[in-house]
């Protein structure tokens, strides 16, 4: 009989094991110079206009929005880095689509609720989505990600669009990974670090980085904007596609909001991940890996969520929560199965995440000398919460095996509470 892992074989699937690791850092550096020269590429290294040479005004507090994935926030950060009037809502557009107006009076009501407690005027906005950044920093949606659905924003400047509602003001608005690479900076200490790498990993995933300007050719003639000579690309890396997907990752992608697109956010995700695992269980199921009753369940079941498929994995029962595979799964030997079918997408996400953290530090540039690493300020549900296998541990040894054979030095910084919405805090603070 087919083992799982001959079924996964079968169908296109790449284990961890499999991966081409050097290949991949190839493709990924490859598309990365092509997005920079504005040429054709699935990365679109997009400029964030902001530097990590910026000073912040001691003791500024600043209103702060954060628009991640399926929730948004609001709050007032402060320096040392900590955020208090704190509060969290559901992302508009995400349970069903939402309207210009609603979509915006969302947010304009946590700015009134948190400007008047702010010392600078500017509203610091993280907004995790792919947009183009301008120079004052506005952000022009260029499509969304994260199944969120609110069609009438995407070509906007959702910056200049939420100051109408407010009757003006100041705002700053950057990306999930680059407000992550700001607090990692501002949250440095004594550590001396050669560059610095914002990566998110959760619902979405994404990555940005310090780069030369004369290394950005499509930026030619631009004004230098980051004092010396350098300035954060948000890559948008879950965009990249040079990478063979398995007929599950096919299927899974098929019932997104934007199928075809954001294929390596789709690999290692939190968004997808589950659907991954229900797309295989149910192909194994029509291949006869598990019995007829749990191929029953299996075939009737929708949808599945990336934190179900992990808590199935890793045997652990959430209190308060019903976990569909728990039934479907009854059996010891189709929860055995069924294990071995979808540890190896953890396992993948792991490697792949590695992968591409890799092609960011060599393309930083620094980590050449052993007393100035790379920092890498990692935040996102599926980096540190994934139960199903080591994680994060696996991530960084991945990480290391890259680079230490190319003599590059990288540390994963200690993690930073409430990263994105420190780090657009800080770019509304920044004096550049
Ligand atoms: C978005 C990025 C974001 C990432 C992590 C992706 O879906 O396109 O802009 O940084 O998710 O939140």
């Amino acid at each position: 009989m087919l083992t799982p892992e001959d079924f996964l074989a079968s169908r296109g699937f790449t284990t961890a094991a499999e991966t081409d690791r050097s290949a991949l850092i190839s493709a990924f550096m490859s598309e990365m110079e092509k997005g920079l020269r504005g040429e054709k590429s699935s990365l679109m290294m997009i400029p964030a206009f902001v530097g990590v040479g910026g000073r912040i005004p001691a003791g500024a507090t600043a209103a702060v929005l954060d628009a991640g994935g399926t929730n948004f926030r609001g709050g007032i950060v402060s320096i040392p880095p900590a955020v208090s009037e704190k509060r969290n809502q559901p992302m508009p557009g995400t349970d069903s689509e939402v309207g210009e107006e609603d979509f915006y009076a969302a947010f304009a009501g946590e700015v009134k609720r948190l400007l008047p407690k702010a010392s600078v005027k500017k509203i610091g906005w993280c907004f995790s989505y792919p947009a183009e950044a301008t120079p004052s920093l506005d952000a022009k949606l260029v499509r969304w990600t994260k199944n969120i659905k609110a069609p009438a924003i995407v070509g906007e400047y959702v910056g200049e669009e939420l100051l109408k509602r407010l009757g003006g003001g100041e705002i700053a608005v950057v990306n999930d990974t680059v407000a992550t690479l700001l607090a990692a900076k501002a949250s440095e200490g004594d550590k001396r670090y050669s560059s610095y790498i914002g990566f998110i990993l959760g619902t979405g995933t994404n990555a940005a980085y310090v780069e030369k300007i004369a290394n950005i050719p499509k930026l030619r003639g631009a004004k230098e904007e980051d004092g010396p000579d350098s300035m954060i690309i948000n890559a948008e890396s879950g965009g990249f596609d040079k990478i063979a997907t398995s007929d599950f990752d096919k299927a899974a992608d098929a019932k997104t909001g934007n199928p075809g697109l954001n294929i390596f956010e789709k690999l290692i995700a939190g968004a997808y991940l589950g659907q991954i695992g229900l797309e295989t269980f149910k192909a194994a199921a029509k291949t006869g890996l598990f019995s007829a009753a749990a191929s029953r369940q299996i075939s009737g079941m929708g949808s599945l969520e990336t934190m179900d498929l992990d808590n199935f994995c890793a045997s652990f029962v959430k209190p308060g929560r019903e976990n569909p595979l728990d039934a479907a799964f009854k059996d010891q030997a189709d929860a055995q199965v069924a294990k071995r079918l979808a540890i190896p997408v953890f396992e993948r996400a792991a490697v792949l995440t590695a992968v591409h953290l890799a092609a960011f530090v060599i393309k930083s540039g620094g980590g050449t000398d052993s007393s100035e690493p790379v920092a890498i300020n990692a935040d996102g549900s599926t980096y540190y919460k994934t139960r199903c296998i080591p994680f994060s541990e696996t991530v960084e040894r991945e990480l290391r095996s890259m680079l230490a054979p190319r003599n590059i030095h990288f540390e994963i910084v200690p993690r930073i509470d409430d990263a994105p919405m420190v780090g657009a805090g800080i770019a509304a603070m920044l004096r550049r």
